[in-house]
């Protein structure tokens, strides 16, 4: 069983990372269930869905059902166990995909009913132990509140070599702290070798999970409109990621 989250500013290559794990763990027989907990949806195209999947936060009848109890108390813990399975297409590769839609940010742990029933779903996602779990967050869902992921393994912060994307690294150790999750590692995307670039690789205190190279191909799959593991582009470098995630979560070394 895995459970892990990705998070990174926008742009540095999240959801194709996202893709990329969901594929190959699929490959290897798990049942992979990736969410989409970004506003820009995008991971279900990323995975050749073309069908729209609605968004769990749109499913105001349900959520009202199941968060409201009579004089308007919120329940804590709403029955959600059914959520998934009803509210997600398969990929063509066997990931099963939902969308978390969007969260209302009432501040911190904001206890709207939505909210709460998102976060009852991201607990809940009880697996078995051949499943994977895949998030695709924006890099700050901190408004969910505390142990929201609670039960995720490992968050890894996906960066590009830039002073902007570096800076918000901390800010994501920070959110995987207050969310709750044990494990943090870091992938370097977009890779080009440069005097500068190799320093702030250097610089990084975390856990290296793998440095992603540049490569024009992931942007003319996304172009195409075509799942990055369809395309001829290079993936080497994302098997040894999953590689070494696994060893990490075994508390075992790697190199890179
Ligand atoms: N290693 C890479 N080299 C070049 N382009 C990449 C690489 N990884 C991702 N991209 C491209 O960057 C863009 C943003 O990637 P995406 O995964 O959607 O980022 P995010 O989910 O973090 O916003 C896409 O066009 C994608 O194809
Ligand atoms: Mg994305």
């Amino acid at each position: 069983m895995v459970k892990i989250a990705i998070s990174g500013k926008g742009g540095v290559g999240k959801t194709t990372l996202a893709a990329m794990l969901a594929h190959l763990f699929a490959k290897e027989n798990y049942r992979v269930t990736a969410i989409d907990c970004d506003s820009a949806f995008n991971l279900q195209s990323a995975l050749g869905i073309r069908k729209k999947i609605e968004p769990l936060s749109e499913l105001k009848e349900v959520i009202e059902e199941r968060v409201v109890m009579e004089g308007g108390i919120f329940r804590y813990n709403p029955r959600v166990d059914d959520i998934l399975d009803e509210y997600s297409e398969f990929s063509e590769n066997g990931v099963r995909v939902a969308v978390l839609g969007t969260i209302e940010k009432g501040g911190e742990g904001c206890f709207c009913p939505a909210n709460a029933f998102l976060r009852a779903i991201l607990r809940h996602a009880i697996f078995r132990r051949d499943e994977v779990l895949i998030l695709d967050m924006e890099a700050g869902i901190e408004h969910l509140g505390r142990g929201t992921a609670k039960g995720v393994d490992l968050l890894i912060a996906v960066v590009e070599p830039g002073t902007r994307s570096f800076e918000t690294l901390s800010r994501i150790k920070k959110l995987s702290d207050d969310i709750g999750i044990e494990k943090f590692a870091v992938v370097v995307n977009k890779y080009i070798e440069t005097e500068e670039s190799k320093k702030l690789i250097e610089s990084i205190n975390f856990p290296v999970l793998g440095i992603i190279p540049y490569n024009q191909c992931f942007v003319e799959a996304d172009l195409k409109n075509i799942p990055p593991y369809e395309s001829d582009c290079e993936i080497t470098e994302f098997a040894k990621i999953k590689e070494n995630l696994i060893r990490f979560l075994e508390n075992e070394d790697w190199d890179n």
